[in-house]
């Protein structure tokens, strides 16, 4: 594999589902191949996985308060112009609504509205709330915005169902943003 991320602003949007566990391989992945990550979480991902986790494997701050005065910098902004690239993982069925319809009321919808940088999404949830005409449509509305996508898999989701909605395996995930960067 070639590595190109060597030094790459990289920008996990971390949102609320269940897989929010597998996204700490994808960072200790991408910091091992010389990335700079910075995590930031929804509300609800906060639920799954502490910033704590995230803080340590990234090397770095981890933001989730779009009110936050510890700095001076306006966060949403600044973040989304030193991204390469935001890969929102995984990304919940109400976040892909929210970014469908342009909102930008938590740090993830409006960073990935306000960046000039590639976007890069993958989904994962219940297969029911995958296959809902809600979110093909929402899927569809981001695929004409031009950000790409790496579907989930087919597998054992965490409700106990078999069927498609299973975060796609990490590796597919970091070839895809060494594709994306090349
Ligand atoms: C145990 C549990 C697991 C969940 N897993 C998922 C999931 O995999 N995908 C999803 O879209 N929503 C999932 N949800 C629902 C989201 O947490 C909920 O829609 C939340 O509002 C998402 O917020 P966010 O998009 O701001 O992160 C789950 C909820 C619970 C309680």
């Amino acid at each position: 594999m070639v590595n190109n991320l060597k030094n790459k602003n990289i920008i996990l949007a971390i949102c609320g589902g269940i897989a929010v566990y597998k996204v700490c391989d994808l960072t200790r992945k991408l910091i091992s191949l010389e990335a700079n990550v910075t995590c930031i979480m929804t509300e609800s991902a906060k639920q799954f996985v502490s910033p704590l986790t995230f803080q340590t494997l990234s090397n770095n701050k981890v933001y989730s308060d779009i009110f936050d005065t510890s700095s001076w910098e306006i966060e949403h902004i600044s973040l989304a112009q030193k991204a390469d690239i935001i890969v929102v993982v995984p990304a919940t069925a109400n976040t892909m609504a929210k970014l469908a319809g342009g909102m930008a009321d938590n740090l993830v919808c409006s960073t990935v509205l306000a960046t000039k940088g590639k976007v890069l999404i993958c989904p994962a949830m219940n297969n029911n709330m995958y296959h809902h005409i809600a979110t093909e449509k929402n899927i569809k509305i981001l695929q004409e915005y031009k950000y790409q996508f790496v579907m989930p898999h087919n597998g054992k989701l965490a409700c106990g169902l078999i069927g498609d909605g299973c975060l796609a395996p990490i590796e597919v995930i970091v070839e895809k943003i060494i594709t994306e960067l090349e």
